[in-house]
């Protein structure tokens, strides 16, 4: 049986992979602390629960789903894009529901490349924007990501010949991994760029909702002529302990939004209705939660920054998501520290190379574990940094 000449390009998904080393682990008795997948620890905050439990005894719910996702819904996505963002859409044209962000990243690739076109994505970034256009049978491009330029991707220097092919840019802040948050001049330059060379800017804001020190995340959708190149990505995932659900949605640009509904009606039959009920009590109910998370998140990053940098470890302290990216111990690769890690000490961390070409010299650490099994966790990686 011969499989799609795509899939031999096809590296196996990151998590994926790391998950079959933690278990072979667990299955030989190790205590195996993770600080791979960015999977919040906590529940989701009971009030969505409790939606759901109600939700789900609706014989209506049982039915097929709108496709592009209940008018309730999707008014409910603009509605926190208002409050939020101050961001006016329109939810019958401009908002679209999606089985978590991920899987509305990959299929933009299906709306909008062809095989041979070229995908800006940033040197270090979500391993989906360069594997969907993989799948696709087209080229990525990875734009330079460097810590001296707070890691905002720099499209200046990208090849006519690239660019003459390019569908999709790519970026994300506040960033997964590196925890780096845009500008609003770095948004408008992007915009700017997308618009001169005709390219669909995809922004993927998945953790914009996570922001420590009264930092507030913005929508690249605040931004003047937004709309016209920009879709953006939410996700219920981190704001609101949801990673489970599946659940989030897509806004901006009414053709890209159109497209992408396309592709998706052919492909899926939308999420279950009750869990966007659920969602709908996520995003229009009581934000303390998501307050509280915030705090709690604030407090493990500055356990595990100031941890790293008392055993001269470099990071910065990232002012928002759910991630440190730290540099690799002098001598060390990515994979061989993260390797280390595993082997010697059980601890998991994400290698930074398995974000891209510039993500080499870095881990990730995920915040998503109590304070407990996180301090315990940095005692460990302490035993592998020579004092
Ligand atoms: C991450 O850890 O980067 C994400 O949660 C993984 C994912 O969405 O697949």
């Amino acid at each position: 049986m011969e499989t799609a000449e795509c899939l031999n390009h096809m590296a196996p998904y990151l998590f994926a992979q790391i998950d079959k080393k933690r278990d072979a682990l667990i299955a030989q008795g190790a205590d195996v602390i993770s600080l791979g997948i960015g999977d919040p620890d906590m529940p989701t905050p009971e009030h969505i629960v409790e939606e759901m439990a109600r939700a789900i005894r609706r014989p209506a719910n049982h039915r097929y789903p709108d496709y592009n996702g209940s008018p309730a819904y999707r008014r409910a996505c603009a509605s926190y894009m208002k409050t939020r963002f101050g961001v006016e859409l329109n939810p019958e044209t401009e908002v679209l529901a999606l089985i978590g962000s991920k899987e509305g990243i990959a299929h933009l690739h299906t709306a909008f490349v062809n095989p041979g076109d070229y995908v800006l994505a940033p040197s270090i970034g979500y391993p989906v924007y360069s594997g969907g256009a993989t799948l696709q049978s087209a080229h990525t491009y990875f734009m330079p990501m460097k810590e001296e330029q707070g890691f905002l991707a720099d499209f200046s220097n990208i090849p006519d010949d690239v660019l003459k092919r390019a569908k999709i840019m790519f970026i994300g802040y506040p960033n997964n991994p590196t925890g780096a948050c845009a500008t609003e001049e770095y948004f408008d330059r992007a915009i700017e760029f997308c618009l001169e060379h005709d390219i669909l800017l995809a922004h993927d804001n998945a953790y914009c909702d996570i922001c420590f020190d009264g930092y507030r995340a913005p929508s690249i959708l605040e931004r003047p002529r937004a709309f016209e190149c920009c879709i953006e990505f939410f996700s219920l995932s981190k704001s609101y302990n949801m990673t489970g659900w599946r659940i989030a949605f897509a806004c901006g640009n009414p053709k890209a939004i159109e497209a992408l509904g396309t592709v998706k009606n052919n492909l899926d039959s939308g999420q279950f209705t009750a869990i966007q009920e659920a969602a709908i009590a996520a995003l229009t109910g009581p934000q303390d939660c998501v307050r509280e998370m915030c705090e709690i998140y604030q407090r493990r990053r500055d356990l595990v920054v100031n941890t790293l940098r008392s055993i001269g470890v470099s990071c910065t302290a990232p002012q928002a998501t759910i991630y440190v990216w730290a540099r690799v111990p002098e001598g060390e690769t990515s994979e061989s520290f993260a390797t280390k890690l595993l082997e010697k000490t059980h601890v998991i961390v994400t290698p930074g190379n398995g974000y891209g070409p510039d993500g080499e010299g870095y881990i990730r650490i995920s915040l998503t574990i109590d304070d407990n099994r996180l301090t315990e966790a940095l005692e460990r990686l302490k035993t592998l940094i020579p004092s």
